[in-house]
C-alpha cells in the first residue's frame, strides 16, 4: 500500500509539468524589460500564453537582425510582421520597453533607431505577446495603445484587418525581407489593388483591381478565422 504514494506523486507531478512550464513561459512585457539582437544565445524572445507567436530578433544571414514576429512553433520559424525590414539592425542592438512605456529600437551603442510604436503623449504600462499573433502595448486600464495589427507588413492573421489606406508588401525574396515586387494596397477610394514594382524607386503599375471602389467611408477588408477544427 505505501508504495502506491510515490506513484501517485509523480504522475501527480508530470500532470503538472506542462502547465508550470508554460506559466513561465509567458508573462507581460514589463516596463524597463529588453532584449538584444546576438547570435547564437540571445535573448529568449517574448511569447505569447501557448507559445504559438513570438516577437524579437531573427537573424538574417550575416545582413543583420530583424525585429519581428513569427510562428514559433513550426520548424521554419515564419516570419509574419517585422518592424525594420529595409534597415536591418546590427548586433547589439536592443528593443526596449523602457521605463516611460515606449517601445525602442537602439543600437548597440544606445543611440535610438527608431521608437517601433507611435504612442503619443501617454507610455504603456505593459506589453503583451498575444495568442492571435498581435503584439500590443496596453495604458494602465487594459487598453490598447498600439498593436501591430494596426501596422501589416506582408501577412494578415486571421481577425487581423488592412484598413483603408493600408498596404502589404511581398517580402524581396525568400531570405530577404526587404520591400519586394508585389504591393497590394486598400485605397482611400475602397479599391484594393495590386502594383507590381520594378524598380521601387519608379513607378509602379496597377495589375489587378477588384474595381470596389464606393467612395470615402470606413472600408476594411478582414481575414476571418478559419473554419474551426476543433481547437479554436
Ligand atoms: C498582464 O497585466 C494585466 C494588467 O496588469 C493583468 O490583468 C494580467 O493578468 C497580466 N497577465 C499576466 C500573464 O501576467
Ligand atoms: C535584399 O535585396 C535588396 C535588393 O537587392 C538589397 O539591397 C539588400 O541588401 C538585400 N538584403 C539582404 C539582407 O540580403
Amino acid at each position: 500500500m505505501n508504495l502506491q504514494l510515490p506513484y501517485c506523486f509523480c504522475f501527480f507531478l508530470l500532470l503538472q509539468l506542462p502547465f508550470s512550464t508554460n506559466g513561465q513561459a509567458y508573462k507581460n512585457v514589463s516596463l524597463g524589460s529588453y532584449l538584444t539582437a546576438a547570435a547564437a544565445i540571445g535573448d529568449l524572445p517574448w511569447t505569447s500564453p501557448s507559445g504559438e507567436f513570438a516577437f524579437g530578433f531573427q537573424q538574417v544571414g550575416d545582413a543583420g537582425y530583424l525585429l519581428a514576429i513569427w510562428f514559433n512553433k513550426i520548424p521554419e520559424r515564419t516570419i509574419v510582421w517585422s518592424a525594420n525590414r529595409n534597415n536591418l539592425a546590427q548586433r547589439g542592438s536592443t528593443v526596449q520597453l523602457t521605463a516611460d512605456g515606449q517601445l525602442v529600437l537602439n543600437d548597440r551603442s544606445g543611440t535610438r533607431i527608431r521608437n517601433t510604436a507611435n504612442l503619443g503623449g501617454s507610455g504603456a504600462a505593459y506589453g503583451a505577446m498575444l495568442d492571435t499573433g498581435n503584439f500590443v502595448l496596453a495604458g494602465q486600464a487594459g487598453d490598447t495603445l498600439w498593436q501591430s495589427f494596426d501596422e501589416p507588413t506582408d501577412t494578415l492573421l486571421p481577425t487581423q484587418n488592412l484598413n483603408s489606406g493600408g498596404e502589404l508588401i511581398a517580402p524581396y525574396l525568400e531570405k530577404n525581407y526587404s520591400d519586394g515586387r508585389f504591393k497590394l494596397i486598400l485605397q482611400d477610394d475602397g479599391n484594393l489593388v495590386m502594383y507590381t514594382i520594378a524598380n521601387p524607386l519608379t513607378t509602379s503599375n496597377a495589375y489587378w483591381a477588384t474595381g470596389s471602389s464606393l467612395g470615402s467611408g470606413n472600408m476594411f477588408i478582414q481575414r476571418l478565422l478559419p473554419v474551426a477544427k476543433g481547437g479554436l
